[in-house]
C-alpha cells in the first residue's frame, strides 16, 4: 500500500446527497464515475446503488496507485472511445467532479500548491508531456500572457508575462509566486493571493487541456445515456461552468435558430431536458465542513 494512501481515505465528495438525490431515478445499469480521485463519490454510489456497475477513470497515476477499486487510466475525452472497443453501448449515467483533487493540491511535489514550495509540474497524469516548467520557461511571452487572460480573465496578464519571461529560469512554485508578488507590486493581501490563485488555476488548465477535455467528454458521451439516465457535473469556476451550461443548454433545446428565420436550418434534436433545478449549490453546513466545496456547483440532465 502506498504510503499517501491515508491522505486519500480522509477527503469527502462533495455534494453527495445532492448527487444521491439525482442518481435515484436513474436506471440499472453500468454508472461512470469519469473523475475517481480519492473514490469518495465512488463508495458512495455503491453503497447506496446496488443496482448500478460502477466503471471508474482517472488520468491520475496516483490514482489507480492508491485505490483498492479497478480505474481505467484514461482522460474523460477518451471514455467514448473506451465504450465502443468495450462492447459498451450504453450506461445508466456518468458523474463528473472537474478540477483538480485536494490530494493533487495538497502534495505539494505535484506543484499544484501556490502555499507549499515544489517543483512547477501540475500534470494531473504523470505521463503527459508538457508541465508548468515548459510553459514558464519556454513559452514566449505572448503565450504566457493569452494563457493567464483567457483561462482567468487575469487583468495584470501582459505585465505578468513579461516579467515572468525576464525573471527565467523560474524552477519552483514559490519563485512563480515572488515573480507574480513583485510584477503586480503593493496590493491589498487579498488581491495578490487571488491574482496568484488565478495565475496558478491558469497554468493548471492550459497543461492539462481542461477545457477542451470537458467539451470533447460530454459532446461525445451524449449518445450512450439510456432513456432517464443522467449526465451530471461538478464545476469549480466560471470557466467549467459556462461550458457545461452551454453543451446543457444545447442537449435540452431542440432549436437554436434565430427567431427571426422562418424555417429550422438547425436541425438540432433535444436529447436532453434539465432536472427540477438547473443549478444546485452545497450547503451552508458542507460548506462550513469543508470550505473547498464553496465554489461547486452541481448541474445535471436527465436523458428522454
Ligand atoms: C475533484 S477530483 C475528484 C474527486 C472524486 N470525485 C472523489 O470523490 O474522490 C478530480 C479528479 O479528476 C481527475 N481528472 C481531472 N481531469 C480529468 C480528465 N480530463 N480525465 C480523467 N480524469 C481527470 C483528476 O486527476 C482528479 O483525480
Amino acid at each position: 500500500m502506498n504510503e499517501n494512501r491515508a491522505g486519500y481515505l480522509e477527503h469527502e465528495g462533495v455534494m453527495l446527497t445532492e448527487v444521491n438525490s439525482v442518481i435515484s431515478s436513474t436506471p440499472p445499469g453500468i454508472f461512470v464515475d469519469a473523475t475517481y480521485g480519492y473514490g469518495s463519490h465512488y463508495r458512495n454510489i455503491k453503497d447506496n446503488f446496488s443496482e448500478l456497475d460502477l466503471l471508474a477513470f482517472d488520468r491520475d497515476i496516483d490514482v489507480l496507485n492508491n485505490s483498492n477499486s479497478e480505474i481505467v487510466h484514461l482522460n474523460f475525452s477518451q471514455i467514448s472511445e473506451y465504450l465502443i472497443n468495450n462492447n459498451i453501448d450504453r450506461i445508466s449515467g456518468i458523474l463528473y467532479d472537474f478540477g483538480v483533487s485536494s490530494h493533487q493540491l495538497d502534495n505539494y511535489t505535484r506543484g499544484f500548491s501556490y502555499s507549499n514550495d515544489g517543483p512547477l509540474d501540475m500534470r494531473m497524469n504523470q505521463n503527459d508531456e508538457i508541465n508548468a516548467f515548459e510553459v514558464v520557461n519556454k513559452f514566449n511571452e505572448i503565450e504566457i500572457a493569452n494563457i493567464l487572460f483567457q483561462n482567468s480573465g487575469e487583468k495584470n496578464s501582459r505585465r505578468i508575462a513579461r516579467d515572468i519571461v525576464s525573471s527565467r529560469p523560474i524552477e519552483s512554485t514559490q519563485e512563480l509566486v515572488n515573480v507574480i508578488k513583485n510584477s503586480i507590486g503593493k496590493q491589498n493581501p487579498k488581491y495578490i493571493s487571488q491574482t496568484i490563485k488565478r495565475c496558478f488555476q491558469s497554468f493548471r488548465i492550459y497543461v492539462n487541456d481542461e477545457l477542451n477535455e470537458i467539451q470533447k467528454s460530454l459532446n461525445s458521451i451524449k449518445n450512450f445515456v439510456e432513456t432517464n439516465g443522467v449526465i451530471i457535473c461538478l464545476t469549480y469556476h466560471s470557466l467549467e461552468d459556462k461550458i457545461v451550461k452551454k453543451i446543457f443548454t444545447e442537449l435540452t433545446t431542440s432549436c437554436y435558430c434565430d427567431v427571426s428565420i422562418p424555417v429550422c436550418t438547425c436541425k438540432n434534436e433535444q436529447l436532453y431536458a434539465y432536472g427540477k433545478k438547473k443549478k444546485i449549490y452545497p450547503s451552508g453546513k458542507e460548506i462550513s465542513k469543508n470550505p473547498r466545496s464553496s465554489s461547486a456547483t452541481l448541474r445535471y440532465v436527465v436523458k428522454l
